[in-house]
């Protein structure tokens, strides 16, 4: 990284290269979550719901590629393996072994609901320490809370499409 780039961080970098490797495992892991979630669900709404999936698989990923380009600039290295996925993760992985819609937007949104306190804490630890992470985890955050407000309102439409069939 350039040498002034670096001195403007206000923080130990070590430690912001190893959170901001945390939050990657778990972008890869929501990623996968997302990806394969859409291959396998199943039930009312299926089209809906497999498009949104897509979608935020797509945006995870996005992630994942802001994160290492900023670990790069700290001067770190991007976790270099998937075994580190899943010791350095925030918010873990939930395996998609039910289909059933509802059953992996709950999943999905347990994750949304960790990723937006992982980078809320980010916002708080970088806010005065170091604004160019800050602009970043800023960018995710807004999208993390779009994702689970996506999820629940398609949670919300299958329910009620549910409970008016009688
Ligand atoms: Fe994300
Ligand atoms: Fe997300």
């Amino acid at each position: 990284m350039g040498q002034k780039g670096r001195e403007i961080v206000k923080m130990d970098v070590g430690k912001l290269i190893n959170l901001l490797n945390k939050a990657l495992s778990d972008e890869w892991l929501a990623y996968y979550q997302y990806w394969v979630g859409a291959k396998v669900v199943k039930g009312p709404m299926k089209d809906a719901v497999i498009a949104e999936l897509s979608l935020h698989a797509t945006e995870e990923l996005s992630h994942a590629e802001l994160l290492s380009t900023r670990i790069i600039q700290l001067g770190g290295t991007p976790v270099l393996s998937p075994e580190d996925w899943i010791t350095m993760t925030n918010c873990g992985y939930d395996k998609p072994d039910d289909p059933y819609v509802e059953e992996i937007l709950n999943q999905n949104i347990k994750g949304e609901q960790c990723a937006i306190r992982v980078y809320s804490n980010l916002l708080d630890i970088t806010r005065e320490a170091d604004p160019v992470t800050y602009n970043i985890i800023l960018t995710i955050l807004s999208q993390e809370v779009e994702h689970e407000e996506d999820l629940s309102s398609l949670r919300e439409d299958l329910v009620l499409m549910l409970s008016n069939r009688k």
